[in-house]
């Protein structure tokens, strides 16, 4: 017999074959029953805890709870990147002192300013590759044998400085900003084969069997980024209202579903992400859905692979996923040949995700905006198009600094 109300508290969502095929973007302002929401309070109790429901269901699982960080600095400069900068080797550990290390490189201009606005990126290569300070410990974890001094998955000397042009940090700190960087593998390694990092932890604390709609890496990764601007927000020297988070492509990805649920990041750039993060998973361009979870099967929960046949059944796409972060802002940035991430498809995204942006009355982007080669477009929701291919430079950072700087005039330092 069922019982009126454990019925009532049973959360029960439907399968992809119960599901209607939806060949367009769904509406983020329409919920599953009811009309069009259209006040701020509708959206904000109504639909959009729907959204974070169903996306979390469907896609990558709830993000695991925050966790206390405890922080030991490894070592200091005080006169780093010529005298302009301060930098910090920090080791991070989440929740206890047992808990495995997370590398964080932490660089404030010397500037004289009493805070400092922040970019908090998570990194491929382990923070010694972005910059060639010789005192940064080398990352001891499996590393991606592809990048410059890696040997046997893990990295050598001859890495150190590799990625310095990805993060262009000394761009960063002559422009007034602080960088916070960690390495994605020090929360979860990047493979369906080994379980180092975060994520045994963190299924251990559900306290329940790993089920198919729970987290799984890009969730990890997501959590691991808002643990970080957890710590970051506490310093002195950093302004908590203006925290800005930054990642390429699965990384990207990883921004945007950090930037989605932590609402403390006032400025979220998705760099390149493509499927399963700035792209429609109904896109006809780049990577499809089933090529993602096939190749990747350990990035999402296992419930998103029920779509790999149907992401037309989806109860909702990624325009409904960047429409949580309103009213705040989001970049989506992007190269000309670096179709596999659909950059039109981007595009539309964020158009759909405006009407959420125009119920707050923050102007987001344009409907009959058109991509313009090397310029930011867009207002709260920006779009930037370079040439070339998938990769992260100086010219995006570029993008990336006038984007936040515009967003944070709106809201100066105190
Ligand atoms: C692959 C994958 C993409 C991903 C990219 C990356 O190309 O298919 O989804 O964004 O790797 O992370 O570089």
């Amino acid at each position: 017999l069922l019982c009126g109300l454990s019925a009532a508290h049973a959360e029960t969502f439907p399968t992809v074959d119960q599901l209607p095929s939806r060949p367009e973007l769904p509406d983020p302002l329409k919920p599953t029953t009811g009309p069009i929401v259209r006040t701020v309070s509708e959206w904000e109790m109504q639909r959009r805890p729907e959204l974070a429901k169903l996306i979390s269901h469907y896609m990558y699982g709830q993000l695991p709870e925050r966790m206390p960080v405890l922080a030991a600095v490894e070592m200091e400069d005080t006169k780093a990147y010529s005298g302009k900068a301060t930098l910090r080797d920090i080791t991070l550990r989440m929740g206890n002192a047992d808990a495995p290390p997370v590398h964080l490189l932490l660089v404030i201009p010397n500037d004289g300013k009493k805070t400092h606005p922040i970019f908090v990126g998570m990194n491929f290569a382990g923070n010694h590759a972005a910059t060639d300070h010789p005192k940064v410990r080398i990352n001891p974890n499996w590393i991606y044998p592809k990048y410059p001094g890696v040997t046997d998955n893990r990295a050598t000397e001859a890495s150190r400085g590799s990625q310095v042009d990805v993060w262009a940090i000394d761009q960063a700190i002559a422009r007034g900003y602080a960088v916070a960087l960690v390495y994605s593998g020090d929360f979860d390694p990047d493979r369906t084969d080994l379980r180092g990092g975060y994520q045994p932890i963190l299924r251990q604390k559900l306290g329940r069997p790993h089920g198919a709609a729970d987290f799984s890496t890009i969730a990890v990764w997501a959590w691991g980024m808002s643990q970080v601007v957890s710590y970051v927000r506490e310093l002195s020297e950093i302004d908590p209202a203006r925290v800005a988070i930054v990642g390429h492509s699965r990384l990207g990805k990883t921004a945007l579903l950090c930037g989605a649920f932590d609402d403390r990041v006032q400025v979220v750039i998705s760099h390149q992400a493509g499927c399963g993060g700035s792209a429609p998973s109904r896109g006809k361009i780049g990577e499809p859905v089933e090529r993602i979870n096939t190749v990747f099967p350990h990035w999402f929960n296992d419930n998103f692979k029920t779509f790999n046949k149907s992401p037309d059944r989806l109860p909702f796409d990624q325009n409904c996923l960047a429409a949580l972060v309103a009213p705040r802002s989001l970049l989506f940035s992007n190269a000309v040949k670096d179709t596999w991430a659909n950059p039109d498809g981007q595009l539309e995204v964020l158009k759909s995700a405006n009407s959420v942006w125009q119920l707050y009355g923050k102007a987001g982007i344009d409907s009959a905006a058109k991509p313009v080669m090397n310029e930011l477009i867009g207002d709260r929701l920006g779009y930037f198009l370079r040439p070339g291919e998938h990769s992260m430079n100086r010219q995006d950072w570029k993008a990336f600094l006038d984007f936040a700087d515009r967003e944070f005039a709106k809201n100066p330092a105190k």
